[in-house]
């Protein structure tokens, strides 16, 4: 079993990181899918659809104060401590896009990140758009300072659409090591593969010549035949290995 990525060592080499609920499970998070997953307890269409939120706002608020509460405790790992050594020593070369709201990342010091599916800790105005910090565990249903109308968690659920300037800036970082054909790498971290179109994010990085990594606990993501290189194993074990050349 290949332990570190060879590649990396290149001092041209370009790295992206995708990362999941898997690589926060060790600072304490429940993943959302498998035995005893989040969405087990709370099921998708109650607590994170536009239409969920439309019915039941008070419901869809208490699914993300929980969320909050479990996550202001929690810290960093070994795995999120790696990858943030690898974008500092790596710079402009690196690029992590991660599907957590949870901001483990940002905690661990990683800055070159593309929130995906959002933050747990902004809140959004359903009328205006404002954006704002919030750390609180809502009583009441919040409503926004500048118009008046309900603000909303600022995740992107199930049949919203991403922010088309992350998949620009994804896409774009991929195309340029093909062009300036350096070495690439697609590393993804703890996700089970299902919810699109992150999952389809390696068939890109493949088609610009990128070389693809998984690591997964077990090594069953539903799209880990698409990697060439799988390796299963706790993140915290496996992460600081394989990007050891940059750590
Ligand atoms: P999932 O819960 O679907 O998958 C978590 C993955 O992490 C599984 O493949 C596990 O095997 C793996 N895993 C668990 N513990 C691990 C560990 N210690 N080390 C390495 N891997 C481990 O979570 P995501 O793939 O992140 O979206 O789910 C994707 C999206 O679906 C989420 O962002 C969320 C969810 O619905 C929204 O809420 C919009």
């Amino acid at each position: 079993m290949k332990t570190e990525i060879e590649a990396l060592r290149d001092p041209a080499a370009r790295l992206v990181i995708l990362t999941g609920a898997g690589i926060s499970a060790e600072s304490g998070l429940s993943t959302f899918r498998g035995n005893g997953g989040l969405w087990d307890g709370w099921p998708v269409e109650e607590v994170a659809t536009p239409e969920a939120f439309e019915r039941d706002p008070a419901l869809v608020w208490r699914f993300y104060g929980e969320r909050r509460r479990t996550a202001m405790d929690a810290e960093p790992n070994e795995a999120h401590r790696a990858v943030a050594a690898a974008e500092r020593t790596m710079g402009e070369r690196f690029l992590l896009v991660t599907q957590n709201i949870d901001g483990l990342h940002e905690a661990a010091g990683s800055r070159r990140v593309l929130p995906i599916h959002g933050s747990l800790w902004t809140t959004r105005c359903t009328g205006c758009g404002r954006r704002r910090p919030d750390r609180e565990l809502h009583a009441t249903l919040p409503v926004c300072e500048r118009c008046g109308a309900l603000e909303r968690p600022d995740i992107v659920w199930f049949g919203e659409r991403l922010d088309p300037a992350h998949l620009e800036r994804l896409q774009a970082f991929l195309l340029r090591a093909d062009d300036d054909h350096v070495p690439s790498v697609f590393l993804a971290i703890g996700t089970s593969g299902v919810v699109q179109p992150a999952a389809s994010f390696v068939r890109f990085a493949r088609a610009c010549g990128a070389a693809a990594w998984l690591n997964d606990l077990d090594g069953t993501a539903e799209n880990a035949p698409l990697f060439e290189h799988v390796v299963p194993g706790p993140a915290t074990r496996v992460v600081p290995a394989l990007l050891a050349p940059v750590g």
